[in-house]
């Protein structure tokens, strides 16, 4: 039997392109590859791109360039460029460097084996179509190896929303939601695996609404028919749009034991004015009574968000106004970003901010968000929380694992394995975890 080929996957941006990445190994284990934790090994490196934000591309390029003397070391070695990055630049990135032998956008992973026969045989090869087909449905998760208690599930990809600010509707494309008879199945593949804890992604994942047997579910639907799958405990769900929160769901959080208490729902500025800018169609008033009801159905429930500051035409009193809805929510966990150019939106033909006034006002959200980060975290201190043990810790005898919060939890003297749900009790807040004994 000849040796296996390493593939070496470094995957950025966010938990959908994580998804993407073991979809893609387990997709060229099939070809024979084995992956492996550095690229100075590998016969393949693939880089599962994202172009979100900054200079992505670039970044990319750099990357692509300390690379290729790799391939001087080891003439099998082949290069691809996956992802968002891929999608965007397509064949450019080849005629910019010539040492990347693939190129494959985010909704053609399918044709992976295909493309990596084809550059094997000494062509380059490049798809980033947009096909008909259902990726995943040639891409299934295969039923072998153990997995860790805590996976993903992608059940909807792209987004018709077009914010003005985001490439997503143009490189992951339209908005489309995976049959739920399909993630139902996954589901359950995925606990006889050892999962116990989903997240399913989707970049509109409320607005989800795939076939079921009899009808189409939304999520809220979805998720009550993942709840009777024994063995899953615990489910969540990311990112989710304010204008897509349906009372269905805000119904689950109140009632269903097994959706986690946690919420992502960005509104990323705070601004009427500058929300209408960025063609969100949903006000801070509306977006402010919209919690209100999520908090009344689940008081306890972790919010987070996202913010962009520094956006085309900002003043002093829009930002002003998005500090006064973050000290108005509270958020658990709130992410915030330098607003940044990305060719091809509508913001992108719009006169930019002065620079330095966006880093300041990124250095004082930053500071307010911290701060509430910081009080949240300290007031779970004293208190009961469930744990769902992902590893062991650094120190003897620790376990780490998450709350039903999204907290890190770090657990001493723990006699609990990986994979189980155990009570504890937080004993005090280190700056991005909790420490906490087993009640
Ligand atoms: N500049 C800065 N931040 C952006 N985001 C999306 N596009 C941009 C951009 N052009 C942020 C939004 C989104 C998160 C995933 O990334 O806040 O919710
Ligand atoms: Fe981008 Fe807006 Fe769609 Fe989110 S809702 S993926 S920010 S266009």
């Amino acid at each position: 039997m000849t040796a296996p080929k390493k593939l070496f996957i470094k995957t950025y941006g966010c938990q959908m392109n994580v998804y993407d990445s073991e979809r893609m190994a387990e997709a060229l284990a099939d070809q024979g590859y084995q992956e492996t934790q550095t690229a100075d090994d590998a016969d393949m490196i693939l880089l599962n791109t994202c172009h979100i934000r900054e200079k992505a591309a670039e970044k990319i390029y750099s990357e692509l360039g300390r690379l290729k003397p790799l391939k001087a070391l080891n003439p099998d070695l082949k290069i691809g460029v996956a992802g968002c990055v891929a999608q965007a630049e397509g064949a450019e990135i080849m005629r910019r460097q010539p040492a990347v032998d693939l190129v494959v956008g985010p909704q053609s992973y399918h044709r992976l084996a295909e493309m990596e026969q084809q550059v094997r045989s000494g062509k380059s090869a490049l798809d980033t179509d947009f096909p008909e087909e259902d990726k995943f449905e040639h891409l299934k998760s295969r039923p072998k190896a153990a997995r860790a208690p805590a996976a993903f599930l992608t059940v909807q990809e792209g987004c018709d929303k077009f914010c003005a600010f985001c490439v997503v509707p143009y490189t992951r494309g339209a908005e489309v939601s995976r049959p739920a008879t399909r993630v139902i199945e996954e589901a359950r593949q995925l606990v006889d695996r050892g999962v116990r804890e989903i997240t399913l992604l989707g970049q509109n994942v409320n607005a989800y609404h795939g076939a079921g047997a009899h009808k189409d579910l939304t999520l809220a639907e979805l998720i009550w028919e993942l709840s009777e799958i024994n063995g899953l405990e615990r489910i969540r769900f990311t990112t989710s749009h304010p204008n897509d929160m349906q009372d269905d769901l805000i119904e689950a959080h109140r009632s269903c034991a097994k959706l986690m208490p946690y919420l992502h729902l960005p509104v990323q500025s705070g601004s009427d004015h500058i929300l209408k800018r960025m063609n969100r169609s949903h006000t801070a008033q509306s977006y402010l009574e919209l919690i209100e009801r999520i908090r009344a159905a689940r008081p306890d429930i972790m919010l987070s968000g996202d913010f962009i500051v520094g956006f085309p035409e900002e003043t002093d009193a829009d930002f002003q106004a998005t500090l006064r809805l973050i000290e108005q929510v509270k958020y658990g966990y709130a992410y915030s970003f330098k607003y940044s150019t990305r060719p091809g939106t509508p913001a992108a033909e719009r006169g930019q901010i002065d620079d330095a006034i966006a880093n300041d006002r990124l250095a004082q959200i930053q500071a307010l968000i911290t701060r509430h980060q910081r009080e949240i975290q300290e007031s779970m201190v004293g208190r009961e929380l469930s744990v769902l043990i992902e590893k062991p810790g650094r120190l003897a005898g620790q376990m780490v694992g998450k709350s039903e919060y999204l907290h890190a939890v770090h657990i001493d003297a723990c006699s609990a394995a990986v994979g189980d749900i155990v009570r504890v009790r937080a004993t005090e807040a280190k700056s991005n975890s909790l420490a906490a004994l087993l009640v």
